[in-house]
């Protein structure tokens, strides 16, 4: 009898003391759909829709579970964070930290810290080899390829270079820049007819200098290359009205497959007056004009009275990767949000991509922005990025070098250094991929006529091209 008692009290001990197994995941599943449901409950109204604030947010208060939990009972009453320990027991704010840390560690699988040890990128799609064609630049930002086999590209600093076999030129008669901030000598695109014309266009940051007063913008000049010299150089287009700030110029230059060139406009950081929303100026837009810069009569806006007629579409922040979709006439852009809110959208005429009135986004300091991510009239983004990735250039993969890859979309990544991979299936996107991990801030991506892909990045700035390597064991 004692001895069985013995064995009870031994029982009873050891399923106390045995160690926690890990929850079954269907257990896990639930807890966090509870969490969820208690945030869209409790949070939303402050934080939004989901924990995706949380996974940019640069925390304050500590970002450890035991802090978390006890930061929601306990909030921040004096700074408008209510304290929740009469509402949320302590399973439910164990429940809600849990979820939290969830959105953190979404953030930590960015960090390639270990980054490049070799020139060979293994990936679980196809491996290339990084193969240097320019190095000794600082920000290179822009790349065009002549017919020739030459090709020229940009440093943000204002020099433009070409070059042919290997050697590098300066081209002379670049435009005088303000490169300041995030401005500089920006993208350069070849006019469809460069064969006969010899035309190429450089956007880049227009100074003018009002009474002392030195501002900025947006603009597109269109000049004759002629061996490494251009020359006619002409001011094509000129957002309007110029700046104080020294960011947010946008400026990438597309055609589509009629001839028509769109150019981007960034808001230069003036969305506090909703710049991006009206259509009496440039900030924050797409924009379609023709090689001589006329506008065309079919644009959206063009016998709307104040506005102005180059725009094609609005409600953009930060646009610095667009690309015409091979075989189709669809230009694709993406666009710098907020932290958390980077888009990619399929720019539509005339429609209103929401900025700052919808966003995804938060400020950096990790406050609510706006607490809507939808309205009426307004376009959803068809992919959105949390944490932000910073984008930069955009390029669809073509020909039958990169099989795993055709017609996917390529860009850039400035803040985590990488190439992300957008899988495209017609218009609608699928899996992504990253790609060159740790390779540094990547500023442009363009398919080369060689078949091959150019990327170009910052600070030290090089060009690669990759090479694909059918047999990563043989290296
Ligand atoms: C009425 C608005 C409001 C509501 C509702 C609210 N919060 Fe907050 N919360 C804030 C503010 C404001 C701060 C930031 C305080 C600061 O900036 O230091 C904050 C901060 C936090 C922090 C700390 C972040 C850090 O940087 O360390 C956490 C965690 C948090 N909230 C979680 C929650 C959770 C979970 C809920 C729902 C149970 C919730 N909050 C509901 C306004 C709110």
């Amino acid at each position: 009898m004692f001895r069985l008692f013995l064995l009870i009290l031994c029982i009873q001990w050891f399923s106390q003391c045995k160690p926690k197994e890990a929850m079954p995941v269907a257990d896990e599943a639930s807890r966090m759909a509870s969490a969820d449901a208690t945030f869209k409950k409790f949070c939303s109204t402050c934080h939004g829709d989901n924990g995706d604030v949380f996974v940019d947010r640069q925390w304050k208060h500590g970002r450890t579970r035991d802090s978390i939990m006890m930061n929601i009972r306990a909030g921040f009453p004096d700074l408008g964070m209510p304290k929740w320990d009469s509402v949320i027991t302590e399973q439910e704010a164990a429940d809600l930290a849990d979820y939290l840390m969830k959105a953190i560690e979404n953030r930590k699988k960015f960090d390639f810290q270990d980054s490049v040890r070799s020139s060979v990128f293994v990936h679980e799609s196809m491996t290339v080899k990084l193969d240097t064609i320019a190095r000794g630049l600082e920000n290179p930002w822009g790349m065009a390829f002549l017919p020739n086999g030459d090709f020229l590209y940009t440093d943000r600093n204002g020099n433009l270079y070409r070059q042919s076999k290997g050697v590098q030129s300066m081209v002379k008669g670049a435009p005088q820049v303000v490169a300041e901030g995030q401005g500089g000598l920006l993208d350069v695109e070849l006019s469809p007819d460069f064969a006969n014309n010899q035309t190429i266009y450089l956007s880049y940051s227009k100074l003018k200098d009002t009474a002392g007063q030195k501002l900025a913008t947006t603009a597109v000049q269109k000049a004759k290359l002629s061996g490494n010299q251009i020359t006619g150089q002409k001011d094509i287009f000129i957002a309007m009205p110029y700046q104080k700030t020294r960011h947010h110029y946008g400026s990438r230059i597309e055609f589509d497959s009629t001839g028509f060139m769109f150019i981007t406009v960034g808001d230069r950081g003036q969305h506090m007056d909703s710049l991006p929303q009206k259509l009496d100026n440039d900030m924050g837009k797409v924009h379609r004009i023709r090689e001589d810069g006329s506008i065309p009569d079919d644009n959206p806006f063009y016998n709307t009275p104040g506005a102005r007629k180059s725009i094609w579409s609005y409600g953009h922040r930060n646009l610095q990767g667009m690309a015409l979709q091979p075989g189709t006439n669809t230009i694709w852009t993406h666009e710098h949000g907020p932290r958390g809110g980077d888009e990619l959208n399929i720019p539509e005429k005339g429609k209103n991509y929401g900025w700052p009135v919808i966003s995804y986004g938060i400020n950096y300091d990790g406050t609510i922005l706006t607490p809507l991510t939808h309205k009426e009239g307004m376009e959803q983004p068809l992919v959105r990025w949390v944490p932000s990735i910073g984008p930069s250039g955009l390029t669809f993969v073509k020909g039958n070098k990169y099989p795993a890859w055709e017609g996917d979309i390529l860009m850039g990544s400035l803040r985590f250094r990488y190439l992300e991979r957008v899988a495209i299936d017609g218009k609608t996107p699928g899996e992504k991929e990253n790609l060159l991990k740790g390779i540094g801030r990547l500023r442009f991506v363009e398919m080369g006529p060689d078949g091959f892909i150019y990327v170009g990045v910052e600070e030290p700035g090089y060009i690669f091209r990759l090479l694909p390597v059918d047999n990563p064991s043989a290296n």
